[in-house]
């Protein structure tokens, strides 16, 4: 293949070099699928509506989320194994993020604790993702560790009480690689087992709501709860303090059946009110994609799978490209759209393919 020039080059060329057991790990989602393909697809179904003669001439990606200031209105989702994607991990995918200028969430499942990704990459702006276990003593040492290594939101993964059904993994036996740290977790996953099992084990499935309410009183970071998909829980985490929503299927891994993401986000921005920002994530491969999801309401999004590709193709330099190549999307969208900013694009520039 020529070099890569877009998102979809990296997928190619990520399935090429992965060994296949981790492509399928990273691909796929659960059941049958469909969820993880309407992620995708349903960007297809929004067509955009431009406006013409528009002062472009001073346009911008910047934005901000939860008050920091990002170069782009496209974050880095939290994802597991990175270090399986590439030797450098965590570090080559922060380091990516900050050389564009946007955010990078470490996973719980990542192979560092939080404080030795800061000490790391200190000059990235980083959010914590949390998988809640059923040790608070731990999760609070963990959450703590995350504020004072200047982690700016913690995420609070709410829809994975325990994993979804991922049967490429089941079929091709995937295994975490012996000997690959897991230090935010209280115990360890062990690596014999199709490890999303033992993962299920650990997280609290005993949580409610107002467990929210410990948690912000031990951790003073904002919180962004990740995976809401309905009005009814756009409102409820509205109510317990959320600052901020990611509107989430997990990149279809969990429940199939569930809307797409696009689908989904019009009924979480209008129970929200304004009262929280909103995100999403699943199915961005675009600039234009982006660029939907802000005219549905989303603040920003967030893109899972794009970078690991990057990732596993050329360490920090390759997630780096396919980071740049989406901000050169976005403002590109935004400046043909007659958009100067990304908080001025809104519902008018959208309509659904007839
Ligand atoms: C390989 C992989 C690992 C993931 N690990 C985590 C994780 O550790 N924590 C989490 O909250 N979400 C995790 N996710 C979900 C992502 O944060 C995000 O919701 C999803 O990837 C977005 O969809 P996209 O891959 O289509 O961009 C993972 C997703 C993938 C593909």
């Amino acid at each position: 293949m020529t070099d890569p020039i877009n998102v979809a080059d990296y997928e190619r060329l990520a399935e090429e070099r992965c060994e296949p057991g981790y492509w399928g790990y990273v691909a796929g989602g659960a059941g049958d699928e469909v969820t993880l393909r309407e992620n995708v697809e349903a960007f297809a179904r929004v067509q955009l509506r431009p406006r013409m003669l528009v002062d472009v001439s001073e346009a911008t990606a910047r934005t901000t989320v939860v008050g920091t200031e990002v170069a782009m209105p496209l974050l880095v989702a939290p994802t597991s194994l990175q270090r399986v994607a590439h030797p450098d991990g965590e570090p080559a995918l922060a380091r990516a993020a900050q050389a564009v200028g946007t955010v990078y969430c470490l996973s719980s499942l990542a192979s560092m604790r939080p404080r030795e990704l800061a000490a790391a990459v200190p000059g990235v702006l980083r959010w914590f993702q949390l998988y809640w276990s059923r040790d608070r003593g731990f999760t609070r040492e963990l959450v703590a560790e995350a504020a004072d290594a200047g982690f700016t939101a913690l995420v609070l993964t709410v829809d994975l009480p325990t994993a979804g059904p991922r049967e490429r993994d089941r079929r091709s036996g995937f295994r975490l690689p012996e000997g690959l740290p897991m230090p935010n977790l209280p115990r360890s996953l062990g690596s014999s087992a199709y490890f999303h099992d033992t993962l299920g084990e650990i997280v609290d499935t005993s949580l409610t709501w107002r467990d929210l309410e410990w948690l912000r009183s031990e951790c003073s970071l904002p919180l962004v709860v990740k995976g809401v998909l309905t009005a009814e829980d756009a409102m409820l985490a509205a109510e317990h303090g959320a600052a901020g929503i990611v509107v989430s299927n997990h990149g279809g891994r969990q429940l199939d059946g569930v809307p797409a993401t696009l689908a989904a986000l019009p009924e979480v921005v209008e129970a929200a009110g304004g009262r929280v920002e909103i995100y999403l994530d699943g199915g961005v491969r675009r600039g234009t994609d982006a660029v939907k999801a802000l005219a549905l309401g989303a603040c920003a999004v967030l893109v899972g799978r794009p970078a690991l590709w990057g990732l596993a193709c050329g360490g920090e330099a390759g997630a780096r490209h396919v980071l740049e190549l989406l901000r050169d999307e976005i403002l590109l969208a935004l400046v043909l759209l007659g958009a100067r900013t990304p908080a001025d694009v809104g519902s008018a520039h959208v309509r659904l393919a007839q």
